[in-house]
């Protein structure tokens, strides 16, 4: 298969490229580098199956010569992450919308089959956890800037199954949950880079509010492989949307504390209110776990890394960084 991912110079991204050209399969990327690095996709120059634009996804040219030798496209391109988005809402509602839906007119010319990344920001505020694909979702209000990234992934979702419907376009919908491992950036806010880096450099571990709040933290491999599965079968999966995340849950303090002690770090633990570390009425979710029944009946994927593996393995890759 040849297979476009927008994105692609990402953390998520550069993984799936890797997994793809290691199966046999051809990688095009396409990013702009904007929170995407050169470094993550350097190693696959030398591949004859590798190609890849630095480029926007507004450069409608560029989009449209790679996806007309594509048989699928892996839409991950995005504003990302909390920080980024209450920094910068014009710039993440434009991104996203206006990306997707150049992405989605462009796969309905070629009949690409498009997995769209969303997340699972847009269960909002709901407190049903485990979060299930057809439960309703509970934004906040627009006053706050940060439902604009999940109302925009939304919007996003919205796209994607209207272009199934109308226009029998393959579009499949992958809600990720936490993804955290290697090549992740801490740079917008995310937290385990954020900590395994505190914790390395024996600086106090930041926890925005009190640390009780949950979340579920999935290693990068694992994602790479559920969507590689997705790709394989357009007809099983067309028209779906899928969570993809570890249902496995674990307070952020615990988190934290779990990083310290595998890091072998002598760091405290400091807790930062959500006003400081956000903005003043930064609303956040208490828990944030998937129910991944619908992806396990659909492929039978689940996730296989613990999260003592998936913490070790960042560790060690900061650790050489850090190291130089
Ligand atoms: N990492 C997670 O935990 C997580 C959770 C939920 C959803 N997601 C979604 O998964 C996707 C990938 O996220 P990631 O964690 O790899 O983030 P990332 O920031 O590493 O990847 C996004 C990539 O898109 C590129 N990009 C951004 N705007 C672009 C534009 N206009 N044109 C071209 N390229 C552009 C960036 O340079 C970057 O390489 C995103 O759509 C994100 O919303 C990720």
């Amino acid at each position: 298969m040849h297979i476009l991912i927008t994105g692609g110079a990402g953390f998520i991204g550069s993984h799936l490229a890797d997994a793809l050209l290691d199966r046999g399969d051809s990688v095009a990327i396409l990013d702009d580098l904007s929170t995407g690095s050169f470094e993550n996709i350097q190693h696959l120059q030398e591949n004859p199956r590798f190609s890849f634009a630095i480029e926007a996804l507004r450069n409608s040219l560029a989009l449209d010569r790679l996806a007309s030798q594509a048989d699928a496209i892996v839409h991950l391109a995005a504003a990302v992450g909390v920080q980024l988005v209450v920094k910068h809402p014009t710039e993440t509602i434009e991104t996203n919308v206006l990306g997707a839906h150049a992405v989605l007119r462009i796969a309905r010319r070629y009949r690409c089959h498009t997995l769209i990344a969303s997340t699972s920001e847009v269960y909002g505020k709901s407190a049903a956890a485990p979060f299930s694909e057809d439960d309703d979702l509970l934004l906040g209000p627009p006053s706050r800037s940060r439902w604009g990234y999940a109302a925009s992934k939304l919007l996003d979702e919205f796209l994607g199954l209207a272009a199934h419907r109308e226009f029998g376009l393959p579009v499949t919908i992958t809600r990720f949950f936490n993804t955290v491992g290697p090549r992740q950036t801490g740079r917008y806010g995310m937290v385990v880079p954020r900590f395994v880096n505190q914790a390395l450099r024996g600086e106090p571990v930041t926890v925005f509010g009190d640390g009780s709040q949950s979340r579920c933290f999935c290693h990068v491999s694992d994602v790479v492989r559920a969507l590689a599965a997705l790709l394989d079968r357009p007809a099983v999966t067309a028209g779906q949307i899928y969570n993809i995340g570890s249902d496995h849950e674990v307070t952020i303090i615990d988190l934290a504390e779990q990083v310290i002690e595998r890091a072998d770090s002598t760091s405290s633990i400091r807790y930062i209110p959500y006003q400081e570390a956000y903005a003043p009425g930064f609303e956040d979710m208490r828990r944030r776990v998937p129910d991944i029944t619908k992806i396990r009946a659909a492929i039978g994927w689940s996730p296989i890394c613990s999260l003592a593996e998936t913490l070790d393995d960042i560790i060690a890759c900061e650790r050489e960084k850090i190291s130089g």
